[in-house]
Formats: C-alpha cells, structure tokens, sequence
C-alpha cells in the first residue's frame, strides 16, 4: 500500500534528511523509550495529589492514567468500533500499522526500552520525546531548557513544537496518514483547534506564575493564530507531494467533507463559499487557510489580499488537475513559510484587533460554509478562544458577548443537536455585541 511504504520510508531516513523534509512536522528522535514506568516512581510523577514544593504537580502520571484519552488510545483498537472500522477495510486493528501510528507509541523495535510497554498507549514519551539521555538528567536542579531540548526532550512548551506533536496524530501526514475509508469506515472525523485541545487534555501542569516564569507566558490568540498556520502548512504539504492520490476518485480527506455530505436542498450553493470553485466542484478543506486570512485582514490588512489570491489559485487549480495543484499548494506554502509565518510570530495583537478578529470569526455565521457543523465548530473554538485571550488581557467580555459564547458553544456541541439556525443566532448576537 503506497502510505505504509511512505511511512516506512520516513522512519528509516537519516535523521538529518528527515529533519529538513518535514522541518514544520514533529519529527522524531531515534532515543531509545524507556516506558511510562520509568516516570512513574511515586517521588517522581506518580503522587495521588500535586505536591507543590518543586514547580511541577509531581501527580501527572495520576492524572494522565485516571483522565487523559491517551492513555487508552491503544485500548481503543480493542473495542467495538474498532473491529467494525477494521473489518469494514480489511485489517486487524490491533496490529495493523494504518491505527497504530495514532493510537499507541508507534516505534521501531530498536528503540523499545526493557520496561517499554504495548498497553502503555500514548505515554509520557510519546509526547516528551524518548528519554534514554535525559532521564537521570532532567530533575537535575539548574538544568536549562536548552539543555534539556539538546538531550531529546521534545520543547513541549513551545508553541510550534507542541502544534507539530499535536496535529501529527490530530490532523495526520505521511507519517500518521488517514483517510477518507477509514471515514467512512466509522473513525470519527479529525478536527483540531490547538489552544482548546490542550484546554481539553485533562492538565497535568499548572499555567500559573511559576510555569510562565519557567517556560514562557501563553498567549492564546498568538497559538491559535499559529495552530491555524501550521494546519495550513501540513495540508499544503501533502497536496505539494501530490498525495492527492491518481486514482479515478481523488483522496477525499483533503475535501471539505460538508461539501458533499449533506441534503440535497435547491438554492444550496452560494458564490463565494470557497471563491475560486465552480458549482459542483468539492473545495478543498481549506478551513485552516481561511482562518488564517481572517487573522491577516486584522494584523496585516495591506497583505490579507495577496493571501486570499493564493487561496483562489488553490481552489481553482483543483479543477485543472494533479500537476497545477502541485504548482498551487507549494506557491502558497512558500508564502506562508517565508511572509506569514515569521509575522505571526512576531505581532502580537492588541485588544482591539481582538476585538476585530472576533467580530470578522462572528461574521462568517451568515456564510453557508459558516453553516457546515465542522467549520461552525471550528469558528465557535476560535471565538472562545480569542474571548478567553481579551479576558487574559484583562479586557473581560461583556455580559452579553458572554452569553452569546455561551450560547455558541451550546450550538456546536454536538453534531446530532447541531442546528444551523441557532448557530447563526448566536454568531449574529456575538457580532453585534462587538462595536
Ligand atoms: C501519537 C498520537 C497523538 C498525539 C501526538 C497527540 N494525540 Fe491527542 N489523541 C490521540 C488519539 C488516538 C486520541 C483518541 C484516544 C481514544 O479515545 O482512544 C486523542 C484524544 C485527544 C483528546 C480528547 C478528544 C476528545 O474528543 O475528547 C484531546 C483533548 C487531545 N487528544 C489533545 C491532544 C493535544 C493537546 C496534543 C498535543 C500536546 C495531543 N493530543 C497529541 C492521539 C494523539
Ligand atoms: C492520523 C491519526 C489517526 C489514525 C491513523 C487513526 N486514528 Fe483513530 N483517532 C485519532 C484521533 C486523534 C482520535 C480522537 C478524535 C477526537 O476525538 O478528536 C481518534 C479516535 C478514534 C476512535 C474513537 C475513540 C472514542 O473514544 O470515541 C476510534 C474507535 C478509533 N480512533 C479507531 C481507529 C482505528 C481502528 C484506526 C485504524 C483503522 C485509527 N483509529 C487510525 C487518530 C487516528
Ligand atoms: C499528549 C501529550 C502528552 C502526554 C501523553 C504527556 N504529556 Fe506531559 N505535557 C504535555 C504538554 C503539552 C505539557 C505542557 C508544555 C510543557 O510544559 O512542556 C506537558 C507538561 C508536563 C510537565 C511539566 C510541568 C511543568 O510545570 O513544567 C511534566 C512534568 C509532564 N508533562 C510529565 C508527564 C508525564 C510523567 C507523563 C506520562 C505519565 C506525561 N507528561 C504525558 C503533553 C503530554
Ligand atoms: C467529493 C465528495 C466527498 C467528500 C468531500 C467527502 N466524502 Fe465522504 N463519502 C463520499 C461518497 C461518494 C461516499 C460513499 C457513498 C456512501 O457510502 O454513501 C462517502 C462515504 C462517507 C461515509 C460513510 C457513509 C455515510 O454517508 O455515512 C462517511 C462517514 C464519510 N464519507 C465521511 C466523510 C468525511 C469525514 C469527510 C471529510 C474529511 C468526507 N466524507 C468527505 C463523498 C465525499
């Protein structure tokens, strides 16, 4: 199968060629994982409670085996769904490299330490980074961050490195690739907004003084911003290598999946959903793109225009075939890289830009792509997070931008309740509210 040889391929490139090819993706050291045990000593990560006398909680191994889904990705593969998934596509779950390079610690066997487990799932090193060389090291007091990087830590605590971690699994590339057959095999559709989901992993590390004094203060629209960024280079990426597929049907997981699964209703299509698509051409899921655009009218509007232009190109090459697309996603890649990238992170918005910001997510309510569930889920998780960022700044929402998030988030909760009516409502109370 062509993805599992890309795969193989990836893991067997020296390190030094693999580090320039995905230099945006999480790429992996070769050290050696010694296994959740090994952080799980009582004294160490395994307390039942935060001990609070040196800087971390010291109860993360408490927290990650009690609440954290990563903890039983592995098991997952196990259950019901899982079998009907596999026995929908032909393979073992369990054992089948296709669900394994997501839901368990997918490395070769030279690396697997001796107290390295399979029913570990998605374990402290999966996330950390192997911990052969830093493992005696790393509580070693004074110890800088650099130092700690140098020896294999994964810099979790940078924004762009915790994106890349993150996304491999959550958005998948050739390394973790999916597909639209495992969709419609019954896995669950990825979506991923980085400032949410790690709101979401159940917190093994306080963000308080302490942390920010360590590691940096958080600023969730500059992560949002960036998340966004790095979503739009992994897709750009894929379609620029051409894993669009050649077949008769192309890959359809680079498709905007509500383009085609959704009633038949007259009058549906909209110029300007996806500008640069025909009627009856599937956009591409450019989701990731898009929000970026709107990030750029606000913090650069003299170059939102020249992004937008790129983003039409891409659309309408998807109709001119295989090598224009190429052509298009690497020019956009090769904007994003060099111009957007470098200013995203340096610009740091001020609270009226947010405020800006989060009236132009608002706005795109009335949109019918506003309408699709993922792309409303999508716009009610930045609104939240570009609300919780004014209230870092001590610029709290109003009461009644307050109820409107509230009222947004009830809207996109879930995709059986999902109405786009009250959606809409609540996106047009938001825009309203915000002078
Ligand atoms: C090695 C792959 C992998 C990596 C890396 C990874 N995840 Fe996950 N994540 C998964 C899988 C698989 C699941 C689903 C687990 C299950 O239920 O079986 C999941 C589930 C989650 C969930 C729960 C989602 C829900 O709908 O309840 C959150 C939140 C989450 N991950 C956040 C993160 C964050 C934040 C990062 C980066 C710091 C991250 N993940 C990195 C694979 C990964
Ligand atoms: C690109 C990474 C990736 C691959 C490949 C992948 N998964 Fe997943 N899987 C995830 C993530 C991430 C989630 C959590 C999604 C969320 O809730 O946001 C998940 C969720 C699931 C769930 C739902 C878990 C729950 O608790 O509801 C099942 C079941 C599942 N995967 C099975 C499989 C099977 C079987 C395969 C192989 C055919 C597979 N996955 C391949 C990343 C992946
Ligand atoms: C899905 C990814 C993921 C997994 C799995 C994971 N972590 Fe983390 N961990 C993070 C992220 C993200 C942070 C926050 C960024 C940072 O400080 O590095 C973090 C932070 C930490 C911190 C630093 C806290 C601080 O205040 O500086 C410790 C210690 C830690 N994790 C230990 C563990 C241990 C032990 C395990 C396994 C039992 C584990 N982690 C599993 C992602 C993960
Ligand atoms: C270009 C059109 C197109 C796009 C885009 C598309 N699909 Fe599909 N999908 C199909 C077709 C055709 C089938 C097969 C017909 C069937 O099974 O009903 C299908 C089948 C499915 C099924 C199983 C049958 C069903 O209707 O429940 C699921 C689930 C699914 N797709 C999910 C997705 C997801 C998630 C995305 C986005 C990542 C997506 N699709 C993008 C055309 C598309």
């Amino acid at each position: 199968m062509r993805v599992s040889k890309t795969w193989e391929v990836l893991r067997w490139l020296p390190m030094a060629v693999l580090l320039c090819v995905v230099s945006l993706s999480s790429a992996r050291a070769a050290d050696i994982h010694q296994g959740v045990a090994s952080c799980a000593g009582g004294i160490c990560h395994a307390s039942t409670h935060p001990l609070g006398n040196s800087g971390i909680r010291r109860d993360e191994y408490f927290i990650w085996q009690q609440r954290d889904p990563h903890a039983g990705a592995t098991a997952t593969l196990a259950g019901e769904r899982s079998r009907r998934i596999g026995a929908a596509l032909g393979l073992d779950p369990q054992t089948a490299p296709q669900c394994l390079a997501c839901h368990a610690d997918a490395i070769a066997p030279a690396q697997r330490g001796e107290r390295w487990l399979a029913t570990d799932g998605i374990g402290c090193e999966v996330c950390h980074g192997g911990s052969e060389r830093w493992l005696a090291e790393h509580s070693r007091p004074g110890l800088s961050l650099a130092q700690k990087t140098a020896l294999g830590m994964t810099a979790t605590w940078q924004p762009e490195v915790r994106a890349a971690l993150c996304l491999d699994c959550h958005q998948g590339d050739a390394a973790h690739p999916i597909s639209h057959a495992m969709m419609a095999a019954g896995h669950p559709p990825l979506l991923f907004e980085l400032d949410t989901f790690s709101a979401l992993q159940p917190p093994h590390y306080d963000r308080d003084a302490d942390y920010a004094q360590r590691k940096g203060a958080a600023d969730a629209a500059r992560d949002w911003a960036l998340g966004q960024a790095l979503a739009a280079d992994r897709l750009l990426a894929s379609l620029a290598q051409g894993q669009l597929g050649q077949g008769l049907m192309p890959e359809l997981m680079y498709f905007d999946c509500e383009a085609c699964h959704h009633p038949l209703t007259a009058g549906r299509w909209q110029p300007g959903r996806n500008a640069g698509t025909a009627p009856g051409t599937p956009p591409l899921a450019d989701a990731a793109l898009y929000w970026l655009g709107l990030w750029l009218q606000v913090a650069a509007p003299e170059a939102a225009g020249e992004w937008h232009r790129q983003l039409v190109a891409l659309q309408t090459s998807t109709g001119q075939g295989q090598p224009a697309l190429q052509a298009a996603a690497r020019a956009a890649r090769g904007q994003l890289q060099e111009r957007w990238l470098p200013l995203l992170r340096e610009r740091q918005l001020n609270a009226t830009q947010l405020k800006s910001l989060l009236r132009a997510i608002a706005g795109t309510g009335e949109s019918v792509r506003g309408r699709d569930f993922l792309a409303a889920q999508q716009a009610a998780m930045a609104s939240l997070v570009i609300a919780d960022a004014l209230r870092q700044r001590g610029d709290a929402l109003t009461p009644a931008q307050g109820r409107a998030t509230e009222a947004l988030y009830a809207a996109v909760r879930e995709r059986e309740r999902f109405n786009p009516g009250d959606y809409q409502a609540a996106m047009r109370r938001l825009r309203d509210s915000i002078p």
